[in-house]
């Protein structure tokens, strides 16, 4: 006889409340960056990985961390403006770890030129890797998190979707597109034990802003901070936030 497992907590506030079952979070563009202090601070607090990167062999260091922390880890390559890729993922980390119960949508890019500069094509990318890209995942992910009455989906989003981006027009509108969709999904999945939102932070000391001529006021394990508090501890209550993160 199979012993029943013990019914999980909806709130997630550390190792105790998980009973018998460890979570698994997916962070997309762990290579690097905010991804990559996200996913150490995720094993950290007890969660197993799955970690993506666009090349392989990207995600080699953040693994080696998980697996320092005392945790499983899975990596994967993944192409974030790709439909097939968003299937293989999926289906790699359920294969792999069993299921995914905490995604967080952190990959992404960013071009930036003048708007008479800005071809279609590049307005076009960075609207399918940073907003359809999320979508793909999330969409793929939803049922099994509400069939198992629990989830929690961050998305990584920044301040440029509320004060723009000037040469960066595509980027903060997909930002801006990042922020209704975690507002709407929040909201259809009310009552389903799935909750959404989103982080918004200002200038991040990333691969990202090189060269980009703005000064980084915070740590990429600042943000990964914030993410992990949404990620495992943050209640009900900030379902659809928006949580700025200015340093
Ligand atoms: N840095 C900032 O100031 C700042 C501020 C606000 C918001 N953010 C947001 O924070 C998130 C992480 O940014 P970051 O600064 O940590 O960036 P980063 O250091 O440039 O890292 C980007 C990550 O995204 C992955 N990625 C890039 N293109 C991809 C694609 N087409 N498909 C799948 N994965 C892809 C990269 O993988 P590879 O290593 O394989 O290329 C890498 O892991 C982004 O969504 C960004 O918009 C950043």
């Amino acid at each position: 006889m199979t012993r029943p497992q013990r019914k999980l907590s909806r709130t997630l506030t550390g190792k105790e409340e998980v009973g018998p079952v460890t979570r698994v979070a997916l962070v997309t563009g762990a290579s690097r960056g905010i991804g990559f202090a996200t996913a150490e601070a995720l094993s950290r607090a007890g969660l197993d990985l799955v970690v993506t990167s666009t090349m392989k062999g990207g995600t080699a260091e953040i693994a080696r961390r998980v697996r320092d922390n005392g945790r499983k880890v899975l990596e994967v390559v993944w192409e974030a403006s790709s439909r097939s890729s968003a299937d293989a993922l999926v289906a790699a980390a359920t294969a792999g770890l069993g299921r995914v119960d905490v995604l967080v949508n952190n990959a992404g890019i960013v071009v930036r030129r003048p708007v008479e500069k800005l071809a279609d094509d590049d307005f076009d990318l960075v609207l399918k890797v940073n907003l359809s890209g999320p979508f793909y995942l999330a969409r793929r992910l939803i049922p099994a998190m509400v069939r198992r009455g629990y989830g929690r989906i961050i998305n990584v989003s920044a301040i440029s979707a509320t004060i723009g981006s000037p040469k960066a027009i595509g980027y903060a509108a997909s930002k801006a597109g990042l922020e209704a969709l975690t507002r709407s999904l929040a909201e259809e999945l009310r009552g389903t034990g799935v909750f959404v939102a989103a982080v918004s932070p200002g200038t991040v000391d990333t691969d990202m802003v090189k060269g980009s001529g703005f000064d980084p006021a915070m740590t990429p394990d600042e943000v990964a901070g914030v993410i992990r508090y949404l990620a495992v501890q943050a209640p009900d209550a900030m379902r659809g936030a928006r949580v700025e993160v200015f340093g």
